[in-house]
């Protein structure tokens, strides 16, 4: 299985020529590594600016809604996401999550996704405080449950990334053996989805995931460095 890695741009930069030469960059990095596949996930308005994708380099969307058109105002269908190129959408991260998504949605916008063929990213992780009072696989269970309702076979069709809220933009990534302890449990819950880790990940700590058996990284802040993101993405393929 080929490792993936996601750069997830979140709300940046700020202008096109920016975004251009950062999906530039990757793109010329990418192009004689083997085993990988990178997904640049811009803000929406960027994306019909950037591409073309090859099979090294896929564009994600951020987020997505599940109707395919018709009266719901700022939002992005799949339906559209699918027209502009787009093979990946990250789905229930938690910046959203915190924003009021429930997993209801999630729901609905995972199924949507797998009928347009787009492969969803379902990010799920535990809070601070509920790592600290034990709740860590409680929680993974029950936003899995919740958010994979009703689905049968296309379910492994979904990358799943885990990402412990309290790792997200804090510096603070979590600890191999913690990371390795959910891998665990995660492929025994869903043992043929492509698993892949998020939070704080840098050049430096990229491999230690890779090594501990996650097909993958999903990456924030460290993706909008051009360096340091191709130093990631060459640490992670030779693991
Ligand atoms: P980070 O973000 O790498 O900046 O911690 C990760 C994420 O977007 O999920």
């Amino acid at each position: 299985m080929k490792k993936i890695i996601i750069a997830n741009w979140k709300m940046n930069p700020s202008t096109l020529a920016e975004a251009k030469l950062l999906f530039n960059s990757a793109k010329k990095g990418v192009k004689n590594i083997k085993n990988i596949e990178v997904v640049i996930c811009p803000p929406f308005l960027y994306i019909s600016n950037l591409g073309p994708r090859t099979s090294k380099i896929k564009l994600g969307a951020q987020d997505c809604f599940w109707e395919e058109s018709g009266p719901f105002t700022g939002e992005i269908s799949l339906l559209m996401l699918k027209n502009f190129g787009c093979d990946y959408v990250i789905v229930g991260h938690s910046e959203r999550r915190a924003l009021g998504e429930t997993d209801e949605m999630i729901n609905r916008k995972l199924r949507a996704a797998l009928k347009k063929k787009i492969k969803p990213i379902l990010c799920i992780g535990e809070t601070f405080k509920e790592r600290k009072e034990g709740k860590t696989f409680r929680i993974l269970k029950s936003q899995l449950i919740k958010d994979l309702k009703g689905f049968l076979k296309p379910k492994d069709q979904i990358v799943v990334a885990y990402e412990p809220v309290w790792a997200i933009g804090t510096g603070i990534p979590c600890q191999p053996r913690d990371a390795k302890e959910v891998l665990i449990w995660l492929k025994k819950f869903l043992p043929k989805n492509q698993t892949i880790y998020g939070g704080s990940v840098n050049s430096e700590n990229a491999q230690n995931y890779i090594k501990i058996g996650f097909n993958g990284l999903l990456v924030g802040g460290a993706s909008l460095k051009a360096k340091e993101f191709l130093d990631i993405v060459k640490r992670a393929a030779i693991c």
